[in-house]
């Protein structure tokens, strides 16, 4: 379309404008299964995407992708069900659990079909390889062989082949392009969104019937986190600033095996090829705290276990604060077949040759189980206590930027790609029934997109005395130190109070280039803003919530049949709002406790404490 443009602040912008039955923002595997979706469906599908699509962090996800496909051991979808409750600690929500685990098989299959390159077994099937909490026997063992893999590439392997399928399929792409805001209508209906092309400068403005977030998690919330540094919650951001709500953002996981120091990701399958932790007494310390599961427990379990191996003296290293992952006993030829890339990280981050010496790693932020709430075919839900699921029409999200709630209070390792491929292709099948393919693309609301580009305008030239470094600092250290593994009143208050002055500091952040091409300090300034939504939610959130569950571990409560978990009062998801002053709002909606098809009983899936 022809470019426009319009003054702002006495700068004048360029606008090109657009129109798309679909947009999908964000293009790690989520967004490209849903782009994916809707293209092979004949939409008129756009991506955009801030990193080119197989850059995002997708592309980091190593161990592999669960799916009960029974290629090494006895598997069925009901075990996966019972695993994926008992890992949520009873917080994710039952429809949605069960469709991942009845379609995750179909799920994969699709994805080889496409062109996945998985490693293959002995009779030529999908390799599968163990991963904590994953279990035969509703949970009574041995583990099970459930997770699929392309060595340890495997988001690697996904987002290329994706990509590649969209492209196939006449999605449209753009690239490097950074998304401001949704496009409302006053009656809360998503009609777009407008988004920068951080190359020329240039300000898009999407119309669509459609729009789908996929925009990833917020991991760099935290100072040391396996997350990319692209994963700074830009949907979560703008939902937050459309005056929707976010849900279970005090539900941040700790992966067990972050390379000391760098924070780089060891993946769990590496303990699923037979690796295992040690502290300083060179003890197997995993078989104290859980006999059945040891090194394969769930990992939020695993990352309390270090964090006390480590607080009670028995650390490795000079200084005692980290824990030894060995791969050392483990034939090299195995090492080099399935776990090369980690084998590559250890040496490059840790200086470790893995087939002689271990690896020093330590609990490192990892997975958002919070996000964006939907149901479980994606539709982004405008909820509250007297609504709890109601929609906000054209708006779905998907992916870890979403909240389905499939993970509940803890992600299962290898639920985050099946989740991905899952809900993408689920949005895209609700999209092709919600759609009205006859309808016109919703006229571009410019009053809407004015406000956008006002808001924009101010960053751009906010003149103040602190570098977004320094405040960005201050947010990433608050919340590593005042909302980590373990949590008490006293640390989250103070958490509160940290962020919210943080918050207060935000009008008086110092972006010193003024110009519209490549300007990261720019973007990092706009990120910075989402990152603090996430932020103030995330303790928040965690500070009013009375209880210890899944990752969200707190040491005043531990007391009772199940370690501090409190099902009669919080068994509900929390919903947050942030004003523009940093006001939060929180509210609360049932869990789904429903099944949404026979071939189990829901007694299987009831209550009951939680160990491995
Ligand atoms: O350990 C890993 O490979 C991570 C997998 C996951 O988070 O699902």
């Amino acid at each position: 379309m022809a470019p426009s443009s319009s003054e702002q602040n006495g700068k004048a912008y360029e606008y090109v404008d657009h129109a798309y039955d679909v947009i999908v923002v964000g293009a790690g595997g989520s967004g490209l299964r849903a782009t994916l979706g809707m293209a092979e469906q004949g939409f008129k599908t756009a991506c955009i995407t801030k990193v080119f699509p197989t850059r995002s962090h997708t592309v980091a996800a190593q161990g592999g992708i669960a799916a009960s496909l029974q290629n090494m051991t006895p598997d069925c979808w009901q075990w996966h069900l019972y695993d994926t409750v008992k890992g949520s600690d009873w917080l994710g929500d039952v429809d949605a659990m069960q469709y991942l685990a009845m379609e995750a098989p179909q799920a994969v299959y699709e994805l080889e079909h496409y062109g996945v390159p998985f490693s293959r077994n002995e009779e030529g099937k999908i390799y599968q390889r163990p991963f904590g909490g994953h279990m035969q026997n509703y949970g009574d063992g041995p583990p099970v062989q459930r997770t699929c893999a392309a060595a340890d590439r495997t988001g690697h392997a996904i987002l290329h082949t994706l990509y590649g399928q969209s492209l196939r399929n006449n999605a449209e792409f753009f690239i490097e392009y950074f998304a401001l805001d949704l496009i409302m209508n006053d009656d809360g209906v998503c009609t777009g969104a407008v988004a920068w092309n951080l190359d020329d400068g240039t300000i898009h403005r999407f119309s669509a019937k459609m729009v789908v977030l996929a925009t990833g998690g917020y991991g760099r919330t935290f100072f040391s986190a396996t997350s990319a540094h692209t994963c700074t919650g830009d949907g979560a951001g703008m939902i937050a600033r459309a005056g929707l709500p976010l849900q279970d953002m005090e539900f941040v996981q700790f992966h067990p095996t972050g390379i000391y120091g760098a924070g780089c990701l060891i993946t769990e399958g590496a303990r699923g090829e037979g690796g295992y932790l040690t502290n300083s007494e060179g003890e197997r310390f995993m078989e104290r705290y859980a006999p059945s599961a040891k090194d394969l427990a769930s990992r939020d379990v695993v990352s309390r276990c270090m964090t006390m191996e480590i607080r009670e003296g028995r650390g490795v290293g000079p200084n005692k604060d980290h824990i030894f992952l060995h791969l050392d006993h483990l034939d090299p030829a195995i090492l080099a077949e399935r776990l090369p890339g980690i084998s590559e990280s250890a040496r490059i981050f840790a200086g470790v040759d893995v087939t002689r010496e271990p690896i020093p790693v330590l609990p490192t932020v990892h997975y958002n189980m919070g996000g964006i709430p939907t149901n479980y075919w994606g539709e982004v839900l405008n909820a509250n206590a007297e609504n709890p699921e109601r929609v906000a029409p054209g708006l779905m999200a998907v992916g870890e930027a979403g909240c389905a709630s499939v993970h509940g209070a803890n992600r299962l390792g290898s639920n985050s790609l099946i989740d991905l491929v899952v809900f993408g292709r689920a949005a895209a099948i609700r999209a092709g029934q919600v759609i009205d393919r006859e309808s016109p693309i919703p006229a571009l609301n410019t009053d809407a997109c004015d406000k956008i580009m006002e808001r924009f305008d101010s960053i751009r030239h906010a003149n103040g005395s602190q570098p977004t470094s320094v405040l960005r600092d201050k947010m990433q250290r608050a919340m590593q130190e005042d909302a980590a593994v373990f949590r008490t009143q006293e640390t989250l208050e103070q958490g509160c109070k940290r962020i919210s002055d943080i918050w207060s500091e935000l009008p008086d952040v110092k972006v010193t280039d003024r110009s519209m091409i490549w300007n990261s300090d720019l973007v990092e300034t706009l990120e910075l803003h989402n990152l603090m939504a996430c932020a103030i939610t995330t303790v928040y959130g965690a500070e009013a919530r009375k209880e210890s569950r899944g990752a969200h571990a707190r040491e005043d409560y531990v007391d009772g049949p199940f370690s501090g978990r409190d099902d009669e009062n919080w068994r509900k998801h929390t919903l947050s709002w942030v004003s523009e002053a940093g006001e939060v709002k929180l509210d609360y909606r049932p869990v789904h406790q429903d099944l949404i098809a026979e071939g189990i009983d829901i007694k299987k899936i009831a209550p009951k404490a939680r160990v491995y």
